[in-house]
């Protein structure tokens, strides 16, 4: 999708549909307010007069109304979109919004979108939470790029339903009454920018998650992520079989020795010059189970089929790379994917098996079905030994998680505050929900094994996700670190008026908010 950004009135953009959004202002001063447009366009306004007043359009977030051959307006259609509350009003709700215009257009079959950036001060009253220009032009671009992906790739009788064109109006008259300083207007263009990475490198997630597990194999992720890398200026390693077993990397290939397709370890490397050498290095470890079927500890059939997004978390950090890459952060960054097959077989490790991580620490298997957490010990030990000094990992690791915290929040666990609280001051700016979850000493004695340094399931059918973050931490050591649990929210089970159903690209935004937050400036 081709996404432009306009300075002009909106009232004379000549489109096939004008977006604009409208807040719910109740409860106000009066009895029934109606709900109040976010644009001082005196055109806007009279043609959605109407509607407004009749009260059948409230202003929820993701509810539209359409009308056509609005009076005044160049305009073919003109689309009111509902962003909710006004008073509790966030910059997600602004992202949704953008997201719900687009995909209102999609089967119109509409080819091109036009969205009238919002005016908060469109309305006098206090009611409304402010708007900061960076974030909310960063926004809209994310919705609407985001709103704009569907997954019928591998349908032969799929309706085109895209949307090529999508143009943020900025309201800018030529009258010099309506005119934005140069600062504001240098602010929305530099969020329109990172708008575009961002969404981009979230909807490059998003289609390597959606890819069935036949063609997604680990060397074909490995493959991707290198092309990527290639792509936007990073330097990629990609090693197999032979590097970890010389990387002594046992629970890693323990996972993969019963799958006919090789496992791959992805590395990615951000590492600008002009980065100070004692400067934090982040290590971004992903989960890249391409697909897991339990392996001897099978899964059962019925939901089986899902486990081809095993790899969210793998994906995840491959599109962080991009970001990255594209944003230029004042940071160094290494991306370590450790990607396999579980599957069983002849060859496949068994419960009961004693393996020996690379960081010498022995894992007796309990569960074969517990693998993520095996490729990531020896992930989160590589990106140590490559100098790492802040690790992050995101995982669909534990079923438990997902009952713990249903699909809304995913799971956040960590062995530092201070880094925990970097990560989630972020999720302000990326809208993505992480709650934070227990990780402390007291539940070690849940992963000791009566023959090893530790198990790879917890002793008790309790507390799982937890289990699960203890075995990692015990990888991560003493480097600060963050494990991000997104079984639950990678894949969207629903559509919503904004977003397919389908991969959700989950974690990518609030990654990069984390790296970013660390970083002093952005590198030339
Ligand atoms: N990939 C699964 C976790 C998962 C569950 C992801 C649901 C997405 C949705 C993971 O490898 C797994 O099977 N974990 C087991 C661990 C158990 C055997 C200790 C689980 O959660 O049941
Ligand atoms: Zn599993
Ligand atoms: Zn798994």
């Amino acid at each position: 999708m081709d996404t432009q950004l306009v300075f002009q009135d909106p009232s004379r953009i000549v489109t096939p549909l004008l977006a604009v959004f409208a807040v719910d202002i109740t409860p106000g001063k009066t009895e029934e307010p109606l709900p109040a447009l976010l644009t001082t366009s005196d055109a806007l306004t009279n043609a959605a007069a109407q509607v407004l007043a009749s009260g059948e359009f409230k202003a929820a977030l993701g509810e539209v109304v359409l009308l056509h051959a609005p009076s005044g307006l160049r305009a073919e259609r003109l689309l009111l979109v509902g962003l909710g509350k006004a008073k509790t009003l966030s910059v997600e709700q602004v992202r949704k919004a953008a997201g719900t215009a687009l995909r209102a257009a999609k089967p119109r079959g509409l080819r091109s979108v036009a969205v009238a950036f919002p005016e908060d001060h469109a309305l006098s009253d206090e009611s409304l939470e402010e708007l900061p220009c960076l974030l909310t032009a960063r926004v809209l671009v994310e919705g609407m790029e985001l709103g704009e992906m569907d997954w019928d790739t591998y349908k032969s009788d799929r309706k085109d339903q895209t949307v090529p064109t999508g143009v943020i109006v900025v309201n800018e008259s030529s009258n010099s009454s309506n005119s934005l300083n140069a600062s504001t207007r240098h602010e929305i263009q530099a969020g329109f920018e990172e708008g575009r990475i961002l969404a981009g490198a979230q909807n490059f997630t998003r289609s390597l998650v959606n890819e069935p597990g036949n063609v997604l194999t680990p060397t074909e992720l490995a493959r991707r992520a290198a092309a990527m890398c290639a792509e936007v200026g990073l330097v990629s390693e990609i090693y197999s079989t032979k590097k970890l077993q010389e990387l002594k990397m046992g629970a890693f290939l323990a996972v993969a020795q019963g799958s006919a397709e090789a496992p791959a370890l992805i590395v990615m490397r951000y590492e600008p010059k002009e980065v100070a050498k004692d400067a934090p290095v982040f290590g971004l470890v992903g989960k890249g189970i391409t697909f897991d079927t339990g392996g001897i500890s099978l899964k059962p059939a019925d939901g089986m089929e899902k486990m081809k997004y095993d790899m969210a978390g793998a994906a995840a950090m491959i599109g962080a790379m991009r970001a990255i890459a594209q944003l230029k952060p004042a940071a160094r960054v290494i991306g370590v994917v450790c990607s396999a097959e579980n599957m069983p077989d002849g060859k496949a490790f068994k419960p009961g098996d004693v393996v020996t991580a690379m960081s010498g620490k022995t894992i007796e298997i309990v569960n074969t079905d517990a693998e993520g957490r095996l490729v990531l010990a020896d992930g989160l030990h590589y990106a140590k030994t490559l100098g790492c000094t802040h690790l992050i990992d995101a995982a669909t690791l534990t079923g438990a998680c997902v009952v713990a915290l249903g699909k809304i929040n995913a799971g956040l666990f960590s062995n530092d505050d201070a880094t925990s609280a970097q990560f989630l001051e972020g999720l302000t700016v990326s809208g993505e929900k992480f709650w934070r979850m227990p990780c402390t000493s007291d539940y070690r004695d849940e992963i000791k094994s009566q023959i090893a340094d530790m198990m790879n399931t917890g002793a008790t059918r309790y507390g799982g996700a937890t289990s699960a973050a203890m075995f990692l931490a015990e990888f991560a050591d003493e480097t600060p670190w963050v494990h991000l649990d997104i079984a639950g929210c990678a894949w969207n089970d629903e559509q919503r008026p904004w977003l397919a159903k389908g991969p959700s690209g989950i974690a990518v935004r609030s990654i990069v908010e984390w790296v970013r937050s660390y970083a002093t400036a952005k590198t030339t």
